[in-house]
């Protein structure tokens, strides 16, 4: 069972957590770039809107995975633009789809989750599970400081649905 990780990361903590997520899954990864990297307050506006950011061409063919993994910062309570994008435009028919994301608040964002689940499942994917880890703006994520928590999440799937 094959996993892709894909991600967007400005400040590099969604990337950690992606990164120890793909170790952990033997998984390959794909980071999603802005083809210019916006204003906070820009960032902050135009993901409360859900609107889409321009990203640089990804490939959006998954025909050789099995599971996809999604990473996003939380930006004003929403997805990250350059995740609208991903979300708006790749096929997850059949594939068993595992949300992450990162924000400076503790409590769980439920409702982005909710918000990604519905466009995923809405483009063919099943979402199987989701996961969040709080970062603190000043100091980015460790990968120690993530590396138990995504080994914590993953034991929930005993079952080998990621061997590789
Ligand atoms: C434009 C912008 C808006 C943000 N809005 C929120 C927010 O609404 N809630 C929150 O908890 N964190 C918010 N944050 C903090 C980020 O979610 C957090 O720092 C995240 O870990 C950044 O991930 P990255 O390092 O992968 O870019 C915001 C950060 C940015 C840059």
């Amino acid at each position: 069972m094959k996993s892709l990780v894909v991600y967007y990361s400005r400040s590099n903590n969604t990337e950690t957590v992606a990164k120890e997520i793909a170790k952990a899954v033997k998984g390959e990864i794909k980071k999603i770039e802005l083809i210019k990297e916006v204003s906070f307050f820009w960032a902050a506006v135009t993901a409360l809107l859900g609107k889409e950011g321009k990203i640089k061409h990804v490939d959006f063919d998954f025909s050789d995975y099995e599971n996809i993994f999604i990473g996003s910062p939380v930006w004003a309570g929403k997805t990250s633009t350059p995740i609208n994008t991903f979300l708006n435009q790749a096929d997850f028919t059949g594939k068993n789809v595992y949300v992450f994301l990162t924000q400076a608040d503790e409590k769980t964002p439920s409702l982005v989750f909710e918000s990604m689940t519905a466009r995923i499942e809405a483009r063919g994917g099943k979402v199987k599970d989701h996961f969040f880890m709080q970062t603190n703006m000043k100091s980015p994520l460790t990968s120690e400081q993530v590396t138990k928590s995504v080994e914590e999440w993953l034991k929930n799937f005993r079952d080998g649905s990621f061997r590789s």
